[in-house]
Formats: structure tokens, sequence, C-alpha cells
């Protein structure tokens, strides 16, 4: 079946979102961006998971598999099933890191080639709309040191909130298989500098690295957990001065 439905998210927002992540992963990384429609087909272990799923939630995964086949495809992986993970995750091709995101609206996914063992996270998410979801439950995401830093280091029109939870999920996706288990937003201790952010999550006391972006309605942030073949102008050395 041939997808199908609006079209909410333009193209010009899903270039700029394209565009940001091929700053950040260089030529050889894969990347989709797609608007969530209907119509995108699942192989049938994939099918199982969302067998009982309401349409909003099956067309959400579904065109998140969608975007994860094309970023595989770049990288030379015909396309196959990408099981469901004990906690969620999207199972991909050994030596391969990869993630996927979606608003409302519209979807995203990364793969890359990865030698070691580290991780891979984005997340993406409506500025206004996640700052609105938010208020009242900072103290759940982060500290009141963090939400401090953050701000003294983001533009005004960014609030600390959206910036800081948005850049936490994609840490929480980084750093998840290596943790095994699902960790929290206040294990993970955020701190930003210019364009990129440095994470300690607590609990390992490992770092992740990162960078956010705003384009248009959209923020979007990729972290990474361990060593890879990333751009190092993105990824600076951290050791944090607190660690509360
Ligand atoms: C895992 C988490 C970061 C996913 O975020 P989300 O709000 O669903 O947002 P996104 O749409 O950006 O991402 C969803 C995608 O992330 C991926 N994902 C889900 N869990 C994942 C994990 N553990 N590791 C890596 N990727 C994961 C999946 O591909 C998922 O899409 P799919 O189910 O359609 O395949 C989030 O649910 C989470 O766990 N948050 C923090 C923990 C928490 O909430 N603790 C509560 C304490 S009370």
């Amino acid at each position: 079946m041939e997808p199908s439905g609006p079209r909410v998210v333009s193209e010009s927002e899903e270039a700029a979102l394209v565009c940001a992540l091929r700053d950040w992963l260089g030529a050889g990384a894969g990347i989709a961006v797609q608007p969530i429609q209907a119509g995108f087909t699942l192989f049938p272990e994939e099918e199982r998971c969302v067998s009982g799923a309401v349409p909003k939630r099956r067309k959400e995964f579904a065109t998140g598999r969608y975007c994860a086949r094309r970023a595989l495809l770049e990288l030379g992986y015909p396309a196959g099933p990408i099981p469901v993970g004990e906690h969620r995750e999207p199972v991909w091709p050994p030596g391969v890191a990869g993630s996927i995101t979606h608003t409302d609206e519209t979807c995203a996914a990364v793969a890359v080639r990865l030698e070691d063992r580290g991780g891979l996270g984005i997340d993406l998410v409506e500025v206004r709309g996640a700052a609105a979801i938010l208020a009242g439950a900072a103290h759940l995401i982060y500290s009141e040191s963090e939400g401090r830093q953050a701000q003294s280091e983001l533009p005004p029109n960014v609030p600390a909130s959206a910036a800081i939870f948005c850049a936490k999920e994609s840490v929480i996706k980084a750093a998840s298989s290596r943790a095994g288990r699902f960790l929290d937003f206040r294990e993970i201790y955020l701190s930003f500098s210019g364009p990129h952010f440095q994470a300690v999550i607590l609990p390992g006391g490992w770092a992740a690295n990162g960078c956010w972006r705003v384009t248009g309605r959209f923020l979007l942030t990729l972290a990474q957990c361990g060593h890879g073949h990333f751009r190092s102008s993105w990824a600076p050395t951290f050791t944090p001065a607190s660690a509360r």
C-alpha cells in the first residue's frame, strides 16, 4: 500500500533536519526524515509489536521503521526487519548504531557503522509544545543547577526545560544498551556548552556527548555514548565540575 495522509511537515523543515544530522554525522551516515503517514508496510515480526496498538501508534511505528530501513540502505543494508528489543529499543544489525525519533507529525532515523559498542540517540521535539508539557514537571527532569547552567548557555528563545528534556532523551537512547535498563532523567547530569552538551550518566559514571540545534519549530538533539568514529568537533572531552 502507498503511504497516504496530509503532509504537515514542509519539505524545507525536513531538509533542515537532514542537514543538521548530516553536519553532525558526516557523509558516511544513513539519515532519513519523513512525515508520519499511513500505509508503510511492516515485516511480520514488527507487525506483531503493534498488533493491538491504536492507528496513531501503528502509523508512527511503521514510519519509523521505514525511515530506519532507508537509513540502513544508505549504509548498504537491504531491507529487513528491525525488531523491538527488551527496553523498546530498535535492534540494529550487528556493527550498526542507530536511533529513531518521532513527534506527532514527523519521524527521523539515523544509522552509522560502529566499530565498538557505543550507542547513538536522536530526539526531536516541537519546542513550544514540549515547553508547555514540561511546565510543572521540571523537577522530574533536571536539577536547579542544571536548569541555571542550561539557561546561561542557551539563547533566550530556547527554553531550558525543552532543551534538557530533548537532550536527555537522546542520551537515554544512546546509553540504554550499555545500561541494560531504563535510565531515569534524574540519573543523568547534563551541561550545555554552545551548540554541544555533555552528560554524565550517574549510575555507571559514563560520559556522553551531544549537540543540539533549533530548526524552525523543532529542537533536534544527537547524543553518543561510547567511542565511535563520530566527528571530534562535537565531542569535546568533559569532566563535570559537579554531578549533583
Ligand atoms: C526511551 C524514551 C527516551 C523514548 O522517548 P519517546 O518519548 O517515546 O520519544 P521518541 O518518539 O523520540 O522516541 C521513540 C523511539 O525511541 C526508540 N526507543 C525506545 N526505547 C528505547 C531505548 N530504551 N533505547 C533506545 N531507543 C529507544 C524507539 O525506536 C522508539 O520508537 P518506536 O517505538 O516507534 O520504534 C522515553 O520513553 C524514556 O524512556 N524516557 C525516560 C525514562 C522515563 O521516562 N522514566 C520515567 C521515570 S518515572
